[in-house]
């Protein structure tokens, strides 16, 4: 017998069922469901819409619906159509009819509504954790770098000189922006949608804030229609997830060049590469390619979603069925990388003799030469146009420009002095003394600012976490 039985005479067609079932991958809404009928038999209890002993005997069996989904013992056939229907039939068995009363003032609308929106929240939290501890390991990786140098790249060519740890700073900076959008969009997913019925609201005294407050949410949904239909927090939350994959990809991109023995600037730990079947000497960084390859997944997603709620008429259709698996696996994958990528930052090993040597080759210092005979005072471009010509004097000798004699600088320009021979990669950074810039006492001052805004952001998720209502207590605290 389904829920919505009643008016139906036959069975559902041969197929139909299975193709229809969300309970293969929405069972895992189900602490989230839990909660939210246990706060709406509260709710309903106290403005007295169901009576106090029905709301006792709903509660009992919640709990114990509730320990043995924890503890993996309810089937989740196609048969049971989804999460919500599965813990009802659940409960009916267990405590009979006061069952019934559970779903007064309500509709797996706005339930559904409810359970994502509980899943998300707390994803996102989870989501910004890992973030911290990632944006923590990439500032101690540039601490620990030190004064090492690498090539700065444009357009993957050696372009100048710049600090390790300035470089890594870079992800930081990302990464804090990315978490930024996740603060974000929590407020706009931290809004109680329940009360909002199939669609139109209920036509019962409850009270829509009393709910909100037991679930620790900030606000109640203003409009049933918009509330019942609403995924755009989905698409929020994957869109800052795909943003963030983008980011890791980009990371992981490097680590993939910087471990090749082309760059060698570092060495990723032995635990997080692997071997080849064939080629006995092969040491592959495919953890940093799979970091790199499931951002494709995740950006999947966000197009899915993006596609699935286009010209959908208001208010709930079966299509939002269809957000769960792209949200589940965007949350899962993100996650996934994000750990992995934190433990490959924190255990790789930077060769610093040989990223430093490399930051000072192939002509990595024109630009500096260039800005000496500019502070001298002629224009940038006449400057740009002589250290071109000094380049070319250098491909033809095979030879840097730091090796070019005091005379030969001079026959280019005299206004070249004896300061000019030998300019060096750590006096090229040293010089980029402005805020945002390389030189070491500003990377340093970046760091530890970056420190203390971590912190903050730190303590402020844990503070949106004390919101969060306890299961054990809405199941069991006395009504
Ligand atoms: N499984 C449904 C979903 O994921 C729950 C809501 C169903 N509502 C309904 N009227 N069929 O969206």
């Amino acid at each position: 017998m389904k829920l919505w039985g009643g008016r139906f005479s036959g069975k559902s067609a041969s197929g139909a069922e299975a193709f229809g079932a969300a309970i293969g991958f929405d069972h895992r809404l189900w602490p989230y469901d839990v909660m939210g009928s246990a706060a709406h038999t509260r709710m309903l209890a106290r403005c007295g819409i169901v009576p106090i002993a029905d709301a006792r005997a709903i509660l009992a069996g919640l709990s114990e619906v509730a320990s043995e989904l924890a503890t993996n013992q309810l089937d989740f056939a196609p048969h049971w159509e989804d999460i919500h229907t599965r813990i009802e039939a659940r409960l009916t068995e267990l405590v009979g009819a006061p069952a019934g009363r559970l779903h007064t003032a309500r509709s797996r609308n706005d339930q559904i509504a409810l359970d994502v929106r509980l899943l998300c929240r707390e994803a996102i939290l989870d989501q910004l954790d890992g973030l911290i501890h990632l944006m923590r390991a990439l500032l101690e990786l540039g601490a620990r770098g030190g004064d090492a140098l690498i090539p700065g790249y444009t357009h993957l060519q050696r372009a100048q000189p710049v600090l390790f740890s300035h470089h890594v700073h870079a992800y930081v900076e990302m990464l804090e922006r990315d978490a930024g959008r996740l603060l974000d969009c929590y407020r706009r997913t931290d809004v109680m949608p329940l009360g909002s019925g199939a669609l139109a609201g209920v036509p019962y005294p409850i009270d829509r804030d009393l709910t909100a407050r037991l679930l620790g949410f900030s606000s109640i949904t203003r409009n049933s229609i918009d509330a019942v239909s609403d995924r755009d927090f989905v698409v929020e939350l994957v869109s800052a997830l795909a943003l963030i994959a983008t980011h890791l990809s980009r990371l992981a991109e490097e680590l993939v060049l910087w471990s090749t023995a082309e760059f060698g600037f570092i060495t990723l730990d032995e635990a997080y590469t692997t071997g080849s079947s064939m080629m006995p000497q092969k040491r592959n960084p495919d953890l940093a390619e799979l970091v790199r390859g499931k951002t494709g997944r995740v950006m999947g997603h966000l197009v899915a979603l993006l596609a699935l709620l286009k010209a959908l008429p208001l208010a709930y259709d079966k299509d939002l069925q269809e957000d769960k698996e792209a949200l589940f696996d965007a949350v899962d994958t993100v996650a996934a990388c994000v750990g992995i990528t934190t433990e490959m930052i924190r255990s790789l090993r930077i060769n610093r003799e040989r990223a430093s040597q490399a930051a000072a080759g192939e002509f990595s210092l024109a630009t500096d030469y260039a800005d000496y005979l500019t502070r001298k005072g002629i224009p940038f471009r006449d400057a740009h146009q002589i250290v071109g010509q000094l380049v070319q004097l250098c491909e033809r000798s095979g030879r840097e420009l730091h090796e070019l004699t005091l005379d030969e600088l001079t026959m280019a320009s005299p206004l070249f002095e004896r300061d000019a021979v030998g300019i060096t990669a750590e006096g090229a950074i040293a010089a980029r003394d402005v805020p945002g810039g390389t030189a070491p006492s500003r990377v340093q001052a970046a760091s530890r600012a970056a420190e203390a805004r971590l912190g903050d952001l730190d303590g402020a998720v844990q503070r949106l976490r004390e919101a969060f209502p306890s299961l054990d207590r809405l199941l069991s605290e006395p009504l």
